[in-house]
């Protein structure tokens, strides 16, 4: 895996860089110093702490399936890690997961307060379309499309529907399609979302972009099912947050409806399912291939 790990670094660095020069200039208010900006503070605080950053990799492992990433394919890495960043700030809070410890690090709330860690993630959330909106590199269909993947997998259709869903199962015992459900939109809506635009970036055809969505459905699941088995076999110190949280909450979890083993054995069958959907794709689906391995088998 040695060659997704150099490609990971690269985009993981990429995208940083990115982010960090999005939140300067302009952003900060002439009459607040640098310093004194507990907003924007709060805003890099959680979109630059770490992370693996897997959004943006997929973003750009699904460009390089077809064509040579681009401009439109960076901004794209950088915006859904807006949406990203901002959906674990409101994820930790008190009024959701309460939780305390990300990244290693003290939750938004926990270093700035509840209301500016509303805020930032607001913030971030709107920072993710300006992003898009401001590179004239973009068409404006191009940019439309992408747009509209970006906010139908955010919002009410999306990821937020599933955390909705989530906040009401908690002491629930769920069925298994009603699990699915909800991490299909918590988690896998965002990582569809991330396949699907580094598709748009490079102009894929609508079969291309079919094909790319099968693979993300499956991994995007994978994911959710990775998250809730490194909650009951990682430690806080790798996992940098706070393992057993779920359990800890009686939220319904892959594991807690079929067990360890049987978490583990969903996780790979979704493997293969994504590694299944890549088969009429060429070498250029190696980081997605690798990718689809990285996520079942990753350790935080
Ligand atoms: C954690 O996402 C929340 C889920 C959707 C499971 P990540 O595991 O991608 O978190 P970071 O960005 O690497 O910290
Ligand atoms: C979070 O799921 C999903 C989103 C933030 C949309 P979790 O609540 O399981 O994520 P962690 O475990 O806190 O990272
Ligand atoms: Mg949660
Ligand atoms: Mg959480
Ligand atoms: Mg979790």
């Amino acid at each position: 895996m040695a060659d997704l790990q150099a490609f990971m670094a690269q985009q993981q660095s990429r995208t940083s860089k990115r982010l960090l020069d999005s939140l300067s200039g302009e952003f900060i208010s002439p009459n607040a110093t640098e310093a004194d900006n507990q907003l924007l503070d709060a805003m890099r605080y959680s979109l630059l702490n770490g992370g693996k950053r897997i959004r943006p990799v997929l973003v750009t492992a699904a460009a390089h399936a077809l064509a040579e990433p681009n401009a439109a394919t960076d901004t794209y890495a950088a915006a859904i890690e807006c949406i990203h960043a901002y959906s674990l700030i409101h994820d930790d809070l008190p009024a959701m997961d309460n939780d305390k410890l990300r990244r290693g690090k003290p939750t938004c709330h926990i270093a700035f307060g509840e209301a500016t860690a509303i805020l930032a993630g607001d913030a971030l959330q709107c920072h993710a379309f300006e992003l898009i909106t401001s590179n004239n590199d973009i068409g404006s269909a191009q940019a439309i499309a992408a747009l509209k993947v970006l906010a139908e997998a955010s919002g009410a259709k999306g990821m937020v529907l599933g955390q909705a869903i989530d906040l009401a199962s908690v002491e629930k015992a769920l069925a298994l399609q009603q699990l699915q459900l909800m991490h299909h939109h918590k988690t896998g809506a965002l990582i569809e979302a991330s396949v699907v635009l580094g598709g748009i970036s490079v102009n894929a055809s609508d079969e291309q972009l079919r094909k790319l969505k099968v693979y993300a459905k499956a991994i995007g699941l994978a994911f959710q099912v990775k998250d809730d088995i490194l909650d009951v076999t990682a430690d806080t110190a790798t996992l940098g947050k706070q393992q057993g949280a779920d359990a800890e909450r009686n939220k319904p979890t892959y594991v807690s409806l079929l067990g360890l083993e049987g978490a583990i054995e969903k996780a790979q069958a979704l493997r293969n399912e994504a590694l299944e959907a890549l088969s009429p794709f060429n070498q250029g689906a190696r980081y997605l291939r690798q990718l689809a391995h990285y996520i079942v088998d990753r350790d935080h």
